[in-house]
């Protein structure tokens, strides 16, 4: 019926679309649309801040009663089970019918259901004429305590922002061996390391780079952080974040901003910078290429714009 087996929900403010869908392109391929996608690609929703559900297809029929033989079929005896209905985008279904639908599953599923603490979460929800029956995971928001880590800067990334930059620098790959450049006071780290990934810091200013120390044990992760200038650094990885230093409070030029893109450039192929000028023309000079782009603004005392350019190594044609 499908040629997918996984259909993600997205859920996210309206300032942060540019970047869920840059997310989605370089997570997925694709971009999510009206909240929602369709893939192969498997990806723990709890990595993303937008993605809150991942549907793991079983089953699907345009016509329902076909999808509970289906269900039938599959013999599904888990103790402590639920269901829940996934409302995805044009889905016309009133209430009441989804509950219906819902204690009709129910009754095919031989096994004691529990709907407090679930040991598994079947879903239902409807597409486009065609009926999907299948496993529900939902995001874990543990990440969320990271909104009170010691030691942050006023202007830091929010989290939400290096969350997804871990996943636009990795592709979601978890073997990939990443840098944070320029890491203040962490926030990207403590974000690389819950979604399970292989991160590392620099950073050559003392006091930001003690910040980061205590943040990261604050949480007991136990990533590297070196305090070190990026030039000096010379360890190799897949790929690097960095997020420049702004002038808001720090002093900083274009030979500056130059000299860390090209010496983080030495040690990774794949480049996520961030930065609230448009710098864009310095990068190019540096011999990354631009594969993406995207900006989110941030509102609040000050009110700025962050661009993010996803860069590669040009390939040398000697
Ligand atoms: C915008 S802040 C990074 C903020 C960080 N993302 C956070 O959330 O705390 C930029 C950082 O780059 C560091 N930095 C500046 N020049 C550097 C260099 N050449 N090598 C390594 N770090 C550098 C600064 O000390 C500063 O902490």
């Amino acid at each position: 019926m499908t040629n997918y087996s996984y259909i993600y929900s997205f859920k996210y403010d309206f300032h942060h679309s540019d970047l869920c869908k840059l997310e989605s392109r370089q997570l997925f391929d694709k971009e999510e649309k009206n909240g929602m996608l369709f893939s192969n690609i498997k990806v723990d929703p709890s990595i993303s801040p937008f993605i809150k559900k991942r549907f793991d297809i079983i089953s699907s029929s345009e016509n329902y009663s076909e999808l509970l033989k289906n269900i039938k079929k599959e013999n599904i005896g888990v103790d402590g089970f639920k269901v829940e209905y996934l409302t995805l985008d044009g889905d016309p279904t009133e209430y009441s019918e989804r509950l219906n639908k819902l204690r009709e599953i129910g009754f095919i599923i031989d096994a004691a259901p529990n709907y407090y603490s679930p040991s598994i979460t079947y879903s239902l929800c409807y597409y486009e004429n065609v009926w999907y029956f299948g496993v529900l995971k939902k995001q874990n928001i543990d990440w969320h305590k990271h909104k009170n880590k010691p030691y942050s800067f006023s202007n830091s990334i929010s989290i939400n922002i290096a969350k997804t930059l871990v996943n636009i620098a990795s592709k979601g790959n978890k073997f990939n061996r990443i840098i944070d450049a320029c890491c203040g006071t962490g926030t990207v780290i403590l974000e690389g390391c819950i979604s399970g990934y292989n991160i590392e810091g620099c950073d050559n200013n003392l006091k930001v780079y003690q910040h980061t120390i205590n943040n990261l044990s604050y949480y007991n992760y136990t990533a590297n952080v070196y305090l070190t200038d990026i030039k000096d650094h010379n360890k190799k990885y897949d790929s690097a974040i960095i997020d420049l230093p702004y002038n808001l409070y720090s002093h900083t030029n274009d030979t500056l901003i130059s000299n860390i893109i090209e010496s983080t450039s030495k040690i990774a192929a794949r480049v996520v910078i961030v930065s609230i000028s448009d710098i864009e023309s310095i990068i190019k000079k540096s011999g990354l290429k631009i594969s993406d782009f995207c900006t989110v603004e941030k509102r609040g005392k000050i009110n700025f714009t962050r661009n993010i350019w996803v860069c590669e190594k040009e390939i040398s044609k000697d």
